[in-house]
């Protein structure tokens, strides 16, 4: 099955803006040369580098840029917000939503998310919505009920045009900066799980074409052998972004 195969690197809030520049250099030129064709790379910085990365990546193929958020309006009277529309004249074709911190430290639910794919989709940017289940919800066992509600609430609103659009990363919360990683499999169980939702709530066309990325501690050691399984189509990378070597061995590892 031909799906995009993806790498982004997540860099949360590190990086001043001359070190963000040369990190981003550094990658761009790495990936180029040594990446498979074929793996899409997309870069989150913090909102205030991302014109000057959008410049850098700027005709090259494979190298995206993206903001790690964006508001649920338009446009207005809301301080300290970045609209979609913004991101996308700023030159980011991506945006996550949803991730487990700003679920975590912002009070975001997936009916915020919801809201702010409906922004990303609006202004022509792709975003990568992202689920997981917390150490507390992988114990008690009903983790993958979790998952279809974040499923159902983010993305269950959506006409199949739009959820074809949309890319999901799978990060349980427990893996996420932690240096645990699900297994393989306890990522491919869950990935198939999604890819199952998809295919109930949408289309077979739908479940087959959208690239579900994996999240939480993926690092050089790790990537290939979560990367292999089935239904993994790439990763959604913190910690190990930040280092231009280790990043780029990862996105050589999705082939
Ligand atoms: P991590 O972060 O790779 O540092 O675990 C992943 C993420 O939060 O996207």
């Amino acid at each position: 099955m031909s799906r995009l195969k993806i790498v982004a690197g997540n860099w949360k809030m590190n990086k001043d803006f001359e070190e963000g520049l040369s990190l981003a250099s550094e990658i761009i030129s790495m990936v180029e040369t040594e990446a498979p064709s074929g793996v899409q790379t997309i870069l989150f910085p913090p909102f205030v580098h991302l014109h000057a990365l959008a410049s850098l990546a700027k005709g090259k193929q494979a190298i995206h840029v993206g903001g790690q958020d964006c508001s649920m309006h338009p446009s207005g009277a809301y301080t300290g917000e970045i609209a979609a529309s913004m991101l996308r004249s700023a030159g980011a074709s991506h945006v996550l939503v949803g991730h487990s911190e700003r679920r975590q430290y912002h009070g975001e639910r997936s009916s915020d998310g919801a809201a702010k794919i409906q922004q990303a989709l609006s202004a022509g940017l792709t975003p990568i919505y992202c689920v997981g289940e917390t150490k507390e919800e992988r114990l008690g066992g009903a983790f993958e009920e979790v998952i279809a509600a974040q499923l159902q609430e983010g993305l269950g609103n959506l006409n199949e045009v739009q959820m074809g659009q949309v890319v999901i990363a799978y990060e349980p919360v427990w893996a996420i900066g932690t240096g645990l990683t699900a297994s393989p499999e306890q990522a491919q169980e869950v990935h198939a799980m999604i890819r199952g939702w998809l295919r109930n709530h949408f289309s077979a066309h739908v479940a087959n074409h959208t690239s579900i990325l994996y999240g939480g501690s993926v690092n050089a050691g790790n990537a290939a052998a979560l990367f292999a399984m089935e239904d993994i189509d790439g990763g959604l990378v913190g910690g190990a972004s930040l280092k231009s070597r280790d990043f780029t061995d990862i996105v050589k590892a999705n082939r």
